[in-house]
């Protein structure tokens, strides 16, 4: 699991490490823009080092780790999911890329700019500068490979074919499916997670600018849920229907869980992404304005939990157990046949690391309704066990289906993580 609000001095990438406010601090007293002009990634910080005011930072969540963070990670308040298409040519300029990427990355998680801040004014500055001042916010950045990256219409551009494993392939049509080009796919991915909207448009942009030359932005997706701030007890989070989202997810905290059902081991396939995980995000409209339409008990069946608590129909609190075999006076299940939870459970044997934010992206065309819904994301050791099974049942039974439409699919795998000196993407590059 990973851990937060670390001691600076035990930073695995420098022997001192400062935080965004703490750099403004300095640069205040110091004049750091004129020092650091042409220190590149990470090379102010010898500078900074004897003026740096001591203190300790926090919301840091490690970059560095057997895993990546953002997957077992508590999921922050803000999300900014990007795919992206290599336009890079060579293996060569794709591993610079994901070096280059580790480093800022890891900069960034620290709340570090990614370069100097302001720059001897005939060069456009490092960092795009919008996140200078605030906090690491515990930003978490997760990188992604997609099927496209092995072979993309019958091409093995990087010469990866033979490690494409057998699960990371384009997920199959599902029943209902209404998927646009312009919500699908990807050579790679980057999954931003911050507690402010800021710093992770910032991660995802200062990525994106690095990449230049090499891949270019395919879609992008920011997401929400209710902040700390607005529920400093941090209950479950609910989603745009009003319902509690997250009740029922396998418990991170419990290592032997996470190696059945989101890590992939040795073994599972190549061995290059052992310790990763797959990532299969789905950008779902919910039709808001039929929902508010529709009275409390039927928005209560189609989920099978009631609104005001989460609890399951037929229980008193959020987390009691679902009882599946409870019927009413009229012979029919108390949480009914169709609905959400039911169909999502099934037997109970297929779980998945759910991990999804809501959006809101103003107003769908000219239809005068918002573009607002759910972006799904979950991760799992092996999807054609996890995911894809669970969504075929819901795609043909599940009866919010009157509710939403699946716009935009995307399946990668989640590299394992790095150390120090290395890379994300050594395993698989090298
Ligand atoms: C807009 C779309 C969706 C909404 C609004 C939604 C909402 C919910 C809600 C409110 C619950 C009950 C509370 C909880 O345990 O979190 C739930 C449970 C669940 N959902 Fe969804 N969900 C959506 C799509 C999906 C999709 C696409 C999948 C997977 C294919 C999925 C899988 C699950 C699972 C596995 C559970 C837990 C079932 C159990 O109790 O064992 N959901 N969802």
């Amino acid at each position: 699991m990973t851990k937060t609000d670390p001691q600076l001095e035990k930073s695995p990438t420098s022997s001192r490490t400062f935080t965004r406010r703490e750099m403004l601090k300095t640069a205040g007293v110091g004049g750091i823009g004129v020092l650091i002009g042409a220190s590149g990634f990470g090379g102010l910080l010898s500078i900074t080092e004897n003026k740096a005011s001591g203190s300790k930072p926090d919301n840091i969540i490690p970059f560095y780790g057997k895993h990546q963070s953002g997957i077992t990670t508590k999921p922050q308040d803000h999300i900014y999911f990007a795919a992206l298409d290599v336009t890079a040519t060579d293996k060569t300029a794709l591993i610079q890329l994901f070096k280059d990427w580790t480093k800022a990355a890891a900069l960034m998680t620290e709340g570090k700019p990614v370069g100097e801040l302001s720059s001897n004014g005939l060069l456009p500055p490092k960092d795009t500068g919008e996140a200078a001042g605030l906090s690491p916010s515990q930003l978490t950045i997760t990188f992604g490979v997609g099927p496209s990256l092995f072979v993309k219409d019958g091409v093995d551009r990087f010469g990866l074919k033979g490690k494409q494993p057998k699960e990371l392939v384009d997920l199959p049509k599902f029943p209902l499916d209404a998927l646009q080009e312009e919500w699908s796919g990807g050579d790679l991915c980057i999954q931003a997670c911050a507690d402010d909207p800021q710093v992770v448009f910032h991660a995802v942009r200062n990525l994106i600018r690095i990449a230049r030359g090499k891949a270019i932005l395919r879609w992008a997706q920011p997401g929400f849920q209710r902040t700390k701030q607005a529920d400093p007890k941090e209950r479950t989070p609910r989603n745009l229907f009003g319902f509690k989202d997250g009740t029922v997810n396998p418990d991170v905290n419990n290592e032997k869980v996470m190696n059945e059902q989101v890590w992939v081991q040795p073994g599972d396939g190549p061995n290059w992404l052992a310790g990763g995980s797959y990532l299969v995000v789905r950008r779902i409209q919910m039709f808001i304005e039929v929902w508010d339409r529709t009275h409390l008990q039927e928005q209560e069946n189609t989920f099978g939990r009631y609104r005001d608590n989460g609890a399951p129909l037929g229980q008193k609190n959020e987390f009691d157990s679902p009882d599946f075999s409870q019927k009413n006076k009229n012979g029919e299940y108390v949480i009914p046949a169709d609905s959400h939870m039911r169909v999502a459970h099934g037997d109970g044997t297929q779980q998945i690391l759910r991990r999804g934010y809501s959006y809101s992206n103003g107003m769908d065309g000219k239809t005068g309704n918002f573009d607002a819904g759910l972006l799904f994301i979950c991760f799992q050791r092996k999807p054609s066990n996890q995911f894809i099974p669970i969504q075929q049942r819901l795609a043909k039974m599940d009866k919010l289906n009157e509710y939403i439409s699946h716009r935009g699919s995307a399946i990668f795998a989640c590299l394992p993580g790095t150390k120090p000196g290395g890379f994300i993407g050594e395993t698989l590059f090298t």
